[in-house]
């Protein structure tokens, strides 16, 4: 979604400004925009429709615009049309000129009564020239700042009182030259600093290679940035104190590091990243390996006294709430809900103290997510989060966390970020069980964690088989339909197949619990549609093969996809894939691997722009 970078310091900021930017571009964007002021000078905004690319040009690579004070955003349009009008930065003044304004600002997030607001500004005179509500907030914060007579941070605090919705917000004022102004609410937004230099940016990879220390503004509060300098503010307009904090993440990691696409690069780093997810809740007892999840601070006694789970997500995160779901259950006593996070959010709900809410996200700041969080929090359930950005609004609020060591994703299509998730719900559930006396065989419960000790290296393996899938994939670039069928857990794994071909390739295509196509989707079956049957748990194994074979009869061209030994799905598909075994609650993990090369090298072969998809965007900090 969209993306914020400021800059003060003394190098030029334009060129800092686009080149932070180009490291946001993979969370989805139709335009962008930059102000920068030279000294006491006026602000220059330029704006541009389109990629980075149209503004670069129009800026000389930002070398046109002087000055070492800026802020730089991509929109993803929300209020209003992707325009270069509607693009941010946007001004106070009443006309589109910067020339004459007293404050320019951009902003993620959506502010809910912006019509109620532009109503009150146009009776007092003020006249807009976009369709935006960013225009709308800036303008209020002008209003405040000239009618009180006020200075920039009571005029701020003045506009996040009368405002509703979300916003990350950062402002210049024509009177402070050198600062930048910012406040925040249920958006991501970090503050970066180093000796003589400070940044802003609405996710980590923006300014990681000019700084690793950073602090996180909280909500409903604000800050003033200058030169190496920042002060925060609550909402009386107190001066606050905030620990600095050190990104791990190296600025290599959010690079494409020789791959062609950072889907690719995110792909083949799953091993790595499964491995570490692993190695950060399995340690060594002895010989044995055991699950430690002491960091998270869930004791035994919260775990026994779970009386139901609930796993509230979105996206691919529901699809890894899915598989848990069917995990939890088959290794527990527990009865799992899977909710899908802007449904549950609006729903009744009969949550009781003693229930557990699993909230999953990858970004952790996915707006429906975060909603869910604190709705469970306010009725006194115990929030469990599983995340893989640290500090983000989700990891902050919830009671315990479970990081995800995926590393930053860049890719709007999950890959490692989903697989570690997956990793999480599994010894979610193999210590649930554990502590609640479900797996009381020492041996049996042995077993398990070093089957998914096994994982990582069985992906590896996975991946080296590639060129078949490429092959495949290009065959069916240009079909129209595909249809993902399993059952259980596959019918999980089947989902998130689904989306990942639908996301990028744009090829129309469902998941189904392959005993519901006769309720209706068989209809849609033709010639040579192509139908993907996830065949990984041996009870289920004949019945979906049988409904496979009902769409063979009419036309269907079949793709089977099982695990090493089950060499009899050949007089029955048309083409196989196998991924090597591992215990039946885990192949999910293996599963899942052809699917994303699947759907990878078919968005290729239709020379599509498989990192940053139309319309999606990386972190939907918006409902
Ligand atoms: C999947 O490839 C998508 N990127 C999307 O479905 C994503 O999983 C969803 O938006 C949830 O995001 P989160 O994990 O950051 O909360």
């Amino acid at each position: 979604m969209c993306g914020i970078v400021g800059y003060v310091g003394e190098k030029q900021a334009a060129p800092i400004l686009l080149d932070g930017l180009s490291k946001l571009e993979y969370r989805g964007y139709d335009s962008a925009g930059l102000a920068v002021r030279d000294g006491e000078k006026n602000f220059k905004v330029v704006k541009a429709k389109g990629r980075l690319k149209q503004l670069s040009e129009k800026t000389n690579d930002g070398n046109a615009l002087k000055g070492g004070c800026g802020i730089g955003h991509t929109r993803w349009a929300t209020h209003g049309e992707p325009s270069e009008i509607n693009a941010h930065p946007h001004i106070s003044s009443y006309t589109a000129s910067d020339a004459e304004a007293n404050v320019v600002g951009v902003h993620n997030g959506i502010i809910e009564n912006f019509q109620e607001l532009k109503a009150k500004l146009a009776r007092h005179d003020y006249e807009f020239y976009s369709q935006t509500d960013t225009e709308v907030l800036v303008k209020l914060v002008d209003y405040y700042y000239k009618k009180y007579n006020m200075g920039p941070i009571d005029a701020l605090a003045k506009t996040i009182v009368r405002v509703r919705g979300s916003y990350a917000l950062a402002v210049m004022f024509k009177d402070y030259p050198g600062e930048i102004y910012v406040a925040r609410k249920d958006s991501p937004m970090i503050i970066g600093v180093n000796e003589d230099e400070s940044y802003i940016a609405s996710d980590v990879p923006a300014i990681l290679k000019h700084t690793r220390n950073v602090y996180y503004i909280g909500n409903l509060e604000m800050a003033k940035l200058s030169a190496g300098a920042v002060t925060f503010f609550n909402l009386d307009g107190d001066e606050i104190t905030k620990d600095l904090v050190e990104i791990k993440w190296d600025a290599e990691a959010a690079e494409k590091g020789g791959y062609e696409h950072f889907m690719m690069k995110e792909i083949h780093e799953q091993p790595k990243a499964i491995m570490d997810t692993v190695n950060k809740y399995v340690k060594k007892d002895g010989d044995k390996n055991v699950i430690d999840l002491s960091e998270i601070g869930l004791t035994d006694d919260v775990i026994k006294d779970i009386s139901q789970v609930y796993i509230v997500a979105c996206g691919s995160a529901w699809h890894v709430g899915m598989v848990s779901q069917y995990v939890i259950e088959d290794l527990t006593d527990l009865q799992v809900r899977v909710e899908l996070a802007s449904e549950f959010r609006y729903r009744k709900k009969h949550l009781k103290p003693t229930d557990l809410v699993i909230i999953i996200s990858q970004s952790g700041e996915t707006a429906d997510s975060l909603a869910a969080l604190r709705e469970s929090k306010e009725l006194g359930t115990k929030t469990l989060a599983i995340v893989n950005v640290v500090g983000s609004s989700i990891a902050r609020e919830a009671d315990y966390v479970m990081y995800t060591l995926a590393g930053p994703e860049i890719a709007v299509a999950t890959t490692k970020a989903y697989s570690t998730q997956l990793i999480c719900g599994y010894l979610l559930a193999l210590k649930f069980g554990e502590v609640r006396g479900v797996i009381t065989d020492e041996e049996k419960l042995k077993y398990y964690v070093d089957e998914i000790m096994t994982i990582s290296d069985k992906v590896s393996k996975v991946l080296d088989d590639k060129e078949r899938l490429q092959w495949f994939a290009s065959k069916y670039a240009n079909a129209h339909d595909i249809f993902f069928i399993g059952r259980g857990l596959d019918y999980a794994i089947s989902l998130e197949g689904s989306l990942k071909m639908k996301e990028i390739s744009y090829i129309h295509s469902e998941a189904y619990a392959a005993g519901e196509l006769k309720h209706g989707t068989i209809s849609l079956i033709e010639d040579g549609t192509l139908v993907i049957g996830v065949l990984t748990q041996e009870d289920l194994y004949e019945k979906t093969v049988s409904n496979m074979l009902e769409c063979k009869s009419r036309g269907a061209y079949l793709m089977g996809l099982t695990t090493y030994g089950k060499y009899e799905i050949e007089d029955n598909v048309n083409f196989t894939v196998y991924v090597p075994n591992v215990d039946e609650h885990f192949a999910g993990s293996l599963a899942i691997i052809p699917l994303q090369l699947m759907a990878y090298y078919t968005t290729v072969s239709k020379g599509l722009d498989v990192d940053k998809p139309r319309n999606l965007a990386k972190s939907v900090t918006v409902e």
